[in-house]
């Protein structure tokens, strides 16, 4: 069995898979093509995910402003997310994933949430890898509604309490971000969660990004320093961290 030893795998990585227009339209493709790809690099990067060890992958799938694209590539996007819940859920499932859909079902249709709740119920027993779907998801509506939740319930708004109304509440921060597709720049994912993120941009495409494109942004991982705003020297000179007895 192949083993990643090489590697310093982070437990919980986050992607935007972004490039799946220009790949296409380099092939004379429709655009539509390209997010068809798009699903089977993920498919491929779930799979060398677990092979890897990592605890949770978070991906961008559907921005909240996707919706200002045209028509048919909207209504292909939630095609794409319809077959693929049919294709690959219960699979999914077998392999120990546990998927989350974080995003607004508003503005979804009845069909597709009650398709994102079902894959929700069949994988909720699994702990191998938690894979959460960003879907009609952005940064800044998350801490919105979060800060609406706390408020309505009447708490003072901290840190922890919006931290526990985001719609990642049940996993740890991203400690690394990857996107794909050469530009730098965030594009309102995750803004609350990735205070401390490390980040990588990767010139790969999406639909071409393989286990190696993968190994190579967990290996540049591996050679950062994670501060958390305390200075090298106290990083350096920290005891190794406890194994649990
Ligand atoms: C960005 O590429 C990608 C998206 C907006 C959609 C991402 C979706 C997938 C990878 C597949 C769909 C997944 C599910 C589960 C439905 P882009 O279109 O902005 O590419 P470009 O920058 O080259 O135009």
């Amino acid at each position: 069995m192949q083993t990643f030893t090489e590697f310093s795998v982070p437990a919980h990585v986050a992607i935007v898979m972004d490039g799946n227009g220009r790949w296409a339209k380099r092939r004379f493709m429709p655009r539509l093509t390209g997010h068809a790809q798009g699903v089977k690099a993920l498919r491929r990067c779930v799979k060398a995910c677990l092979e890897r060890g990592v605890a949770v992958l978070t991906v961008f799938a559907f921005s909240s402003e996707n919706w200002q694209r045209p028509e048919d590539e909207v209504s292909g996007l939630m095609g794409l997310l319809t077959s693929a819940l049919g294709r690959e859920v219960a699979q999914l499932g077998r392999e120990g994933v546990q998927l989350h859909f974080v995003g607004e079902r508003r503005g979804l249709s009845e069909r597709i949430c009650a398709g994102l709740d079902a894959a929700e119920r069949e994988t909720a027993h699994n702990s191998r890898l938690v894979l959460n779907i960003c879907f009609n998801y952005g940064g800044r509506w998350d801490i919105a509604q979060a800060a609406a939740r706390v408020a309505a319930r009447g708490e003072p708004i901290t840190e922890a309490s919006l931290n526990a109304a985001m719609g990642l509440a049940h996993v740890a921060d991203p400690d690394l971000l990857i996107r794909t597709g050469g530009e730098m720049r965030i594009s309102n994912f995750l803004l609350w969660q990735l205070a401390y993120s490390e980040l990588f941009f990767s010139p790969v495409l999406w639909p071409d990004f393989d286990e190696a494109a993968l190994d190579e942004a967990f290996a540049a991982y591996g050679a950062r320093e994670r501060r958390f705003g305390k200075t090298s020297a106290q990083i350096q000179s920290a005891p190794p961290a406890q194994l649990p007895v």
